[in-house]
């Protein structure tokens, strides 16, 4: 199948900041595809040029044949749109916030109920319906603004984080509806800062870090990256700036950073800086509870390449 999304040379600056820095991709009909980058790196600028929310500084980009320059009213009808930023009016039911949005996209009568009420079976709260978004955990109102994202059948769905900040079930939910969506056609771009939901879902990857993207491929792909490594996890407290440079410049150790909780460490040869790595850190007053090795994945390929770890 061809591609649905091209993106080429997409850059926006605010100011003197480059906040997305000319970055080029494609997306197959059919695909899931994932941006994958911390805080920061330019995933909802991406998402909002293609959506036609803000103007590129360069660049262009095409959905379903169509530029995002020259023919934005067909882009949006091609486009459903997740933001990041929830928008429901709270004093409204769940049924009542769809229809909204559904006669914002042009449904009405029959048609539109039948789209409220698919949309609410999506997210699962067909039973709830009736009651006011403000009485919703964050949880179920995230899962009712994806639901109002696809009401009107959209090619394409970009979706900006969308489990930021909910409960697991809500997010399982969720991980859940975008796997039902792509079953059923639809193609979707999703951003996250989440390794775990992009290696879930997504069929390819791009990694993003500062306005660029840095990699991308499908997750073997990005695993090879980092090929023939392991990475090392230490549940440790008190790692001084101190020790992380010791720990930085120690043989053996590729890449080394902070992550939850402890230390993430990128190393070819495990078996022999592990006993090192605890006699350092142990040196220098730190409490290692803790050390994990385990087979590479987007976090380390991540470290690996910015020095980084994705979750500070
Ligand atoms: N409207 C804006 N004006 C100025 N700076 C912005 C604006 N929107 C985003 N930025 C900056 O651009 C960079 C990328 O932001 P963003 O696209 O929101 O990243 P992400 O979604 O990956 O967290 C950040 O440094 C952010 O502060
Ligand atoms: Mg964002």
């Amino acid at each position: 199948m061809g591609d649905i999304v091209t993106v080429d040379g997409l850059a926006k600056r605010f100011g003197d900041l480059v906040a997305v820095d000319h970055v080029s991709f494609s997306i197959a009909e059919g695909e899931i595809f994932g941006l994958l980058g911390p805080n920061g790196a330019g995933k909802t600028t991406t998402i909002s040029m293609i959506s036609c929310l803000i103007d590129p500084t360069e660049g262009d980009a095409s959905v379903a044949g169509s530029s995002i320059r020259s023919e934005p009213l067909a882009v949006k009808r091609a486009l459903g749109v997740v933001p990041q930023e929830i928008a429901l009016y709270p004093t409204l039911s769940a049924a009542e916030n769809l229809a909204f949005w559904g006669r914002m996209y042009g449904l009405s009568g029959a048609e539109l109920k039948h789209a409220v009420d698919d949309a609410l079976e999506l997210a699962g709260l067909a039973d709830r319906a009736k009651e006011r978004v403000e009485e919703y955990s964050g949880g179920m109102k995230r899962r009712i603004n994806i639901a109002a994202g696809v009401l009107h059948k959209p090619q394409v769905l970009l979706m900006d984080e969308p489990t930021v900040g909910i409960d697991p079930q809500s997010r399982n939910h969720i991980l859940e509806t975008v796997k039902e969506l792509n079953e059923a056609g639809v193609t979707v771009l999703y951003t996250s800062h989440y390794m775990e939901e992009v290696e879930f879902l997504c069929d390819r990857i791009a990694i993003m870090d500062h306005g660029r993207i840095i990699a991308m491929g499908t997750l073997n792909e990005l695993r090879d990256v980092v090929g023939g490594m392991d990475v090392i996890t230490v549940s440790v407290e008190n790692v001084s700036d101190d020790v992380l440079e010791q720990v930085r410049a120690s043989e053996g150790i590729t890449k080394a950073d902070r992550s939850d909780g402890g230390l993430t460490v990128l190393t070819a040869s495990s078996g022999s800086v592990l006993g090192k790595l605890v006699a350092t850190l142990e040196s220098e007053g730190a409490h290692v509870t803790s050390v994990t090795v385990a087979e590479p994945d987007l976090e380390s390929v991540f470290l690996h390449l910015t020095g980084k770890s994705l979750r500070d």
